[in-house]
């Protein structure tokens, strides 16, 4: 009897151990370089996170080495090597794990899309529950961005290693600056800065998310916007892009809309504080719903260092919601309190 009552206390136990939720806390200073957990720089750029079955994957441009200055350009062509997409995993958005190059350069095929000599940017990966597989979309471009197209690949595991499926200009419109948003409702969207950046275009993507549907719409036509991040909250879409000046930050604005695909209604600059006229000298990349909170989201942008790409930071701060506005303050450090 006593050993039964014994073994059913240490059952008990293990269940109501493993039941338990974790909760962590840790601080986030906007516009560093912030480490991994073995004391490496975080290096995934242009970048956003998808979130799958309790962890956080964050997918992002790796850009080492040398930085230089394609010459002959009308404008300020600073580039690094293509070296791939690299992705790091974490449960509280504090602690990141670097899993590796989930999509590797080509250094051998000067024709690939993905030979060192190329442009890859901004890779977002979004899941796909109908055939299992993590799609990754991401711009596709030549040392002197005239190619303009949009890149895939495919996983059948968030940390790779993707398979490159090529890549291609959405319904034969150039496409450089993009996104990926998938909706509560199983459809997702293709969000690219085309007609030489002067247009932004949303597209839905095909069930597969591995290509494009008939309907898309231009939007903010001839405002030249880049860098689009999009969310979903209390049944509106808000859309952040920046304007286009290179590598050079500039003022950000967001817009609102009943549908992915508009009609968008230009709102204002969200940020405000300290030098909220440049972005807090950032640029949208990603905004990110926190798991299992309400309308809790963090803004992620990147601080570029235009003459030495792979130091440049990080600038993650969170949204302040209020009926009809957004609001991203300034704040020098910051605390983000996570369940697990
Ligand atoms: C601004 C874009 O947002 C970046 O992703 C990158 O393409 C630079 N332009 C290149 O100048």
């Amino acid at each position: 009897m006593k050993k039964e009552i014994i073994i059913q206390f240490v059952l008990y136990m293990i269940f109501f151990l493993s039941g338990c939720t974790k909760s962590s806390t840790g601080t986030i200073q906007p516009g560093v370089i912030w480490n991994d957990i073995e004391g490496n720089p975080i290096n995934a750029h242009g970048g956003g996170v998808l979130y799958h079955e309790g962890t956080y994957y964050w997918y992002g441009e790796c850009k080492a080495g040398e930085t230089t200055l394609l010459p002959g350009q009308n404008w300020e062509c600073y580039r690094t090597n293509v070296s791939g997409v690299s992705c790091y995993s974490s449960k509280d958005l504090v602690n990141w794990k670097f899993e590796g190059l989930v999509l590797k350069a080509i250094p051998d095929d000067i024709h690939s899309d993905l030979h060192p000599s190329k442009v890859l940017e901004r890779p977002k990966v979004i899941f796909n529950s109908k055939t299992g597989k993590f799609v990754m979309w991401m711009h596709i471009d030549s040392a002197d961005y005239s190619k303009a197209c949009a890149g895939i690949a495919i996983s059948d595991t968030p940390t790779g290693e993707f398979k490159y499926l090529g890549s291609h200009r959405p319904l034969g419109a150039m496409s450089r600056d993009q996104t990926v948003f998938a909706d509560d409702d199983g459809r997702a969207y293709h969000l690219f800065s085309s007609e030489d950046n002067a247009t932004l275009y949303i597209a839905e993507l095909t069930d597969d998310y591995l290509g494009h549907k008939e309907t898309y719409t231009r939007n903010f036509i001839n405002k030249f916007r880049e860098a689009p991040a999009i969310f979903k909250t209390n049944n509106k879409y808000v859309l952040i892009t920046s304007g286009c000046s290179a590598w050079d930050p500039n003022e950000a604005e967001y817009a609102v809309a009943d549908s992915v695909l508009g009609n968008w209604t230009v709102m204002s600059n969200p940020c405000t504080g300290k030098d909220a006229d440049k972005t807090f000298y950032g640029q949208s990349t990603f905004v990110l719903p926190v798991a299992g909170k309400t309308n809790t989201y963090i803004a992620m942008f990147d601080k570029w260092e235009k003459t030495d790409l792979e130091t440049s930071g990080y600038i993650w701060l969170p949204v302040t919601l209020s009926r009809d506005n957004i609001e991203i303050p300034w704040k020098d450090e910051w605390t983000i309190e996570i369940e697990y």
